[in-house]
């Protein structure tokens, strides 16, 4: 990947810095539009973060490619999450997906006792970035049985 991972961290993302610290904001910080906070920029290593922490939170609901293809849904998941390629699902921004990961939406529930802020925040954004992938128009993924 071209870019330096060195050169890509602020001062609070900075390993040293964060060594034993526990990243997550205190339960009574709820995420509001009014203070947002200050999320790192997307760049590689934000993505890695996201991808990483997709396949292991998201996939086994979602699908590799957030086709809704997840192995939850063969067993039967009463109310299928839609494709993150259809279009209504492509017009959410970055932070409304952020939301839902926070507060949950709907039947999904929230993620937060499972991602920190900032993994939520990376997850959000890997999803908006796999919904801009040229991908196949049919699912030609491999249902994931691991
Ligand atoms: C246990 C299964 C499950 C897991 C795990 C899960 N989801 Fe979902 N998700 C759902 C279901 C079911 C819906 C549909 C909710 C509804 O329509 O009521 C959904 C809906 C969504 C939506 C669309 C909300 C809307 O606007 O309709 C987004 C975005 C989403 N999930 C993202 C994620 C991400 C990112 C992760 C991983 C951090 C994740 N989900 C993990 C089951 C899951």
């Amino acid at each position: 990947m071209g870019l330096s991972r060195q050169d890509s961290f602020k001062s609070y993302e900075r390993p040293e810095a964060l060594q034993g610290k526990d990243l997550r904001p205190p339960a009574s910080e709820k995420y509001s539009r009014s203070s947002e906070p200050d999320f790192p920029p997307l760049d590689m290593q934000l993505l890695e973060e996201g991808q990483k922490y997709y396949l292991i939170t998201c996939r086994p609901c979602h699908g590799t490619l957030g086709r809704a293809t997840g192995e939850v849904l063969a067993h039967g998941f009463l109310h299928p999450p839609k494709s993150f390629l259809e279009e209504s699902q492509k017009k959410q921004s970055v932070f409304t997906v952020y939301h839902t990961l926070t507060d949950g939406r709907g039947e999904m529930l929230s993620v937060s006792d499972q991602l920190n802020r900032k993994q939520r925040w990376a997850v959000a954004n890997y999803v908006k970035v796999l919904q801009k992938l040229p991908l196949p128009p049919s699912p030609t993924e491999v249902p994931c049985v691991e």
